[in-house]
């Protein structure tokens, strides 16, 4: 039976795709080989922002670096709770200056409690936050003490998950948090090794399970502020499950974006207490 929801207002760090496009690959949907049409990546990342403002959220952007093509991925360069900010270190040198870009951001945006990380970690990429976890995954980026180092700095238990297929090679492609004040999250169990999939079934019985299908559309790729799951258009067969428990999908059409191997979560980085 549907639940009644409720929105609660959020702020997002979002970074236009000034500089976006593909010319190196670390995941499976990036192919330097196909141009991309920034301009098209750049209106669709402002309708997206567009959405989340008429959703009476905030958004504040990170300035565009040249040079820096997957910059508009703004989740990974940080994870932040209880205004507490807990920098990345990328997994490959192509996106490390991202990681100082963010660290600046906060610094001048007065967020005083500031990690510079020891191990290898793409902030929200590999990191959700629910009610009474950090869910951590690992496997393709994230370096395992890294989420020892997290349950250190926030005080959180962090519940490690280990990806086993490259497509979904961050947490945030395989997983959704849908209502973060009561631990309700949708997965796709096939992301995860069989252990990890027992520890899901464990701790979130009553999950909503997505099909590789909309899995591999970017459907768990998604925003929710408690009522409104802002997710790829293209992940249909997540509408209806949704809507059945209460929640109201917003598509939106992130396309061009995806050939970054990202999707509406990579471009919103939570700025959470
Ligand atoms: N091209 C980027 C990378 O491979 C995409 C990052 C997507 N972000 C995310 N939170 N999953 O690092």
């Amino acid at each position: 039976m549907a639940r009644t929801r409720s929105a609660v207002p959020r702020r997002y760090l979002m970074c236009p795709p000034a500089h976006f496009t593909v010319r190196y690959s670390l995941n499976p949907w990036m192919d330097p080989g196909k141009p991309v049409d920034t301009p098209l990546a750049l209106a669709q990342w402002e309708q997206l922002r567009a959405v989340y403002r008429s959703l009476g959220h905030t958004v504040r952007e990170l300035a565009p670096v040249p040079g820096l093509p997957d910059m508009v991925f703004t989740a990974n360069g940080a994870t932040v709770a209880d205004g507490r900010v807990f920098g990345a270190r990328f997994a490959h040198p192509e996106r490390e200056p991202e990681a100082e870009a963010h660290l600046e951001w906060f610094a001048e945006h007065g967020f005083g409690h500031l990690h510079v990380p020891t191990h290898i970690n793409e902030g929200e990429g590999d990191l959700a936050v629910t009610a009474s976890y950090l869910l951590g995954g690992r496997g393709f980026r994230t370096n395992p003490l890294a989420h020892g180092e997290a349950q250190e700095f926030f005080g959180r238990p962090v519940i490690g998950l280990e990806l086993v297929d490259p497509r979904f090679y961050h947490l945030d492609l395989a997983l959704a948090v849908l209502d973060d004040a009561a631990d309700e999250v949708a997965y796709y169990p096939g992301a995860f090794s069989p252990g990890s999939r027992e520890v899901l079934r464990r701790l979130f019985p009553d999950a909503l399970l997505a099909t590789e299908e909309d899995a591999l559309a970017f459907g768990l790729n998604a925003v929710s502020d408690g009522l409104h799951v802002v997710l790829s258009q293209t992940a249909a067969g997540l509408f209806g499950p949704l809507r059945e428990r209460g929640f109201e999908p917003v598509g939106v059409d992130v396309g061009e974006l995806h050939r970054g191997g990202g999707s509406v979560k990579c471009c919103s980085l939570e700025l959470r207490g």
